[in-house]
């Protein structure tokens, strides 16, 4: 078995595919892209900020003080002036910014980018009206709608901050974010369709506000129509505030450095960070990312990223990089199955989508239900196929290879982090070869390693943990509010080196494959939960004791959430029994992060295994979430203790 296990991985890491030489011609770029930026780092990315307009351009590309940096010092720009006014002044005004693709079948609005550019105006002017300005921040919980980027488009518009928080985040997360932003205004709705029922949203911001005292306005989109509480003065309908504005807004230049979003992502400890992207940096990366990584033609491409905007994917592939590049876009609101699973290959079809950027546990879902509804829809149009959020494994690469790009298109696996704010390790089409399952290499400018324990480069082969050894353009600039966590995070734990917090190996040919992290955070469907964070929630239970969290392999998700639970007491004589106070300890979770936390299992025992100095055995517990055969438990204060925990796993997997 083991033997087997390693002969297909050598068979995969020799597969590749080169790029067809008529990939090659056309491509954006050209492999001597890596030479000249290895020769000129600086020099490649002030190239790349060339693309972008500025008001006033920088003196200097990079100024570094170790872990504080600033990128294109005393320059000027609009990020939102770059990401549409530029388009239309340019003559391409016509041109359709936004397919966007509502849940509900022929729910669509087709927004040019004239029609972006005066909604984003009147938004700014109404954000304005409400006492916002620059500096400021604005949280934006939304769904899938046009309204999501022409929120975060009015704030940079000017230049205030928005933090945008995921629709399936719950309001005690809500709470939390506000808080820490001191955001001023929340923009919501009043709900979003979910699987063909509209669900409410507005109630989960209600419920916020009662202990958010920031917050002086909420403008809300209708969406679903649904009936929702109305707080008189505080509360306005975003028809009603943003309609009766001008239609012209004079967008004024902001440095550089300006702050654009604060994105809160789980760390390993504690609280969300609240990650600092700033504009002039961030908007050159993610451009320029878009544009090479995807050989993006925006004359003639029509390209679909399916993150949320809740998420940094939605932020630097839906919203900044697409736009900026003034490309044509797919917004689809929906789940995947929503009027049918071949949902999104009847919009590929419908469109023409040319471009593709996905998730690997989406692609694993559709491999589950089957080659037949892809094989329905003419998807002949696609060109680029992408894939981010968690390493893809060689099956789900091949099969998005076969089924889904026809053999004919080059898959893009992305590594990034919402931290590094844009692409950092991709191949690049036409250029980099492909080897099924693996990210490749770094970007051009773009320098990453693999260290050991000690932060010693591994050199040409050999595995250990990735960093980024070069500040780039979209690197975040610290930690909202707490520089010192910044410092302690990511530039410790190895001297002078970003630590990414993922495992990496560079195969013998030299080709980097990222391995998943090594801290205790999960990664559950592409999405970022720590450990600690569910383990906080689960305590914040009255009856739990004590808890421990693992993430377990999925074949679907990646990995899920398996939670090992002591509670006070006996709930075994509660009306519902265990299985019931199991349910009430999900929901419980629900509430205090959001469903996406829910636990996969809990696993109810009397003690949790542990050394005999007390710390938990993590690792025993991954592998009875895995159902593995157990090592040497005799390190364990009581050995006995893991035999039980183990028969109960071992039920709760059989049922599922
Ligand atoms: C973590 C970052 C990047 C946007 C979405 C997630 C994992 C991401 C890959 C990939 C292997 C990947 C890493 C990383 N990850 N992309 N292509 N191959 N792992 O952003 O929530 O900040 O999570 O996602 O573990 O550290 P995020």
């Amino acid at each position: 078995m083991t033997q087997q296990t390693g002969l297909e991985a050598l068979s995969t890491e020799s597969r590749r595919f080169d790029p067809p030489t008529e990939l090659a011609a056309a491509a954006n770029v050209k492999a001597e892209a890596y030479e000249r930026a290895a020769q000129d780092r600086l020099g490649f990315w002030a190239e790349q900020a060339g693309r972008l307009q500025w008001e006033t351009p920088w003196d200097e590309v990079l100024d570094w003080q170790p872990p504080f940096a600033k990128w294109f010092v005393g320059g000027r720009l609009n990020v939102a002036v770059n990401c549409v006014d530029r388009h239309v002044d340019a003559g391409n005004g016509d041109r359709i910014a936004l397919h966007w693709v509502g849940e509900p079948e022929d729910d669509t609005r087709d927004l040019t980018y004239t029609e972006l550019k005066r909604q984003v105006c009147m938004t700014a002017n109404a954000l304005e009206s409400l006492g916002v300005s620059a500096g400021d921040r604005v949280c934006i919980y939304l769904p899938m709608v046009p309204e999501a980027v022409i929120s975060m488009l009015a704030c940079a518009r000017i230049g205030a901050a928005h933090t945008v928080v995921f629709g399936g985040f719950s309001s005690q997360a809500l709470v939390d974010r506000i808080t820490a932003a001191e955001a001023k205004v929340v923009i919501t709705a009043d709900g979003g369709y979910r699987r063909g029922a509209p669900s409410a949203l507005k109630p989960a911001v209600d419920e916020a506000l009662e202990r958010c005292p920031s917050v002086t306005n909420v403008l809300v989109v209708k969406r679903t129509r649904q009936d929702v509480d109305w707080v008189e003065g505080r509360d306005l309908w975003w028809s009603d505030a943003v309609d009766s504005q001008p239609e012209e807004h004079e967008a004024q230049a902001f440095d550089a450095e300006q702050p654009l979003f604060l994105l809160y992502t789980s760390g390993s400890t504690g609280k969300p960070k609240g990650i600092l992207h700033t504009s002039g940096g961030y908007l050159t990366q993610a451009a320029w990312t878009h544009w090479a990584v995807f050989d993006l033609k925006p004359e003639t491409d029509v390209y679909w990223c399916t993150a949320d905007v809740g998420w940094v994917t939605g932020h630097s592939y839906l919203t900044y990089g697409p736009l900026a590049n003034g490309v044509t876009q797919v917004m689809y609101e929906g789940t995947p199955d929503a009027g049918g699973r071949d949902r999104w290959w009847s919009i590929i079809a419908k469109y023409g989508v040319t471009i593709l950027y996905t998730a690997p546990t989406a692609i694993r879902t559709f491999m589950k239900w089957g080659e037949d509804l892809p094989a329905k829809h003419d998807m002949s149009s696609l060109r680029v196929l992408g894939s981010v959020g968690e390493p893809i494994n060689p099956e789900a690469w091949m099969w998005y290879r076969r089924v889904i790009g026809g053999d004919r298109c080059p898959i893009v696996d992305t590594w990034w982090q919402t931290e590094t704010g844009a692409i950092m390790v991709s191949p690049l089409p036409g250029v980099t070869s492909t080897k099924p399952g693996s990210a490749m290499g770094p970007l051009p400018g773009i320098a990453v390693d693999v260290v050991d324990g000690e932060g010693v480069s591994v050199g040409e082969t050999g595995g250990g943990f990735l960093t980024l050894s070069e500040p780039w353009p979209s690197m975040l600039r610290g930690i909202w509010g707490d520089d010192e966590r910044y410092k302690d995070t990511y530039w410790s734990r190895f001297e002078g080196q970003y630590f990414a917090g993922d495992g990496a190996k560079w195969d013998e040919d030299h080709v980097l494959w990222l391995l998943g992290r090594v801290d205790d955070v999960m990664n559950i469907s592409g999405h970022r939960i720590s450990t600690t964070e569910v383990e906080s929630a689960l305590v914040s239970h009255p009856k739990v004791a004590e808890a421990a969290v693992v993430g377990a392999a999925d074949p679907t998700t990646g990995q899920a959430i398996v939670a090992f639970v002591t509670v006070k007491g006996d709930v075994t004589d509660d009306e519902s029994g265990a299985e019931g106070f199991v349910t009430e300890l999900r929901n419980h979770v629900a509430k205090e992060i959001g469903a996406i936390a829910k636990p996969r299992q809990i696993v109810l025992s009397p003690e949790l295994p542990k050394t005999r100095s007390g710390k938990i055995m993590r690792r025993l517990l991954v592998d009875i979430a895995e159902r593995r055969e157990l090592g040497d438990v005799t390190t364990l204060a009581d050995p006995t203790v893991v035999t039980q925990i183990d028969e109960t796993m071992g039920k709760l997997a059989s049922k599922s």
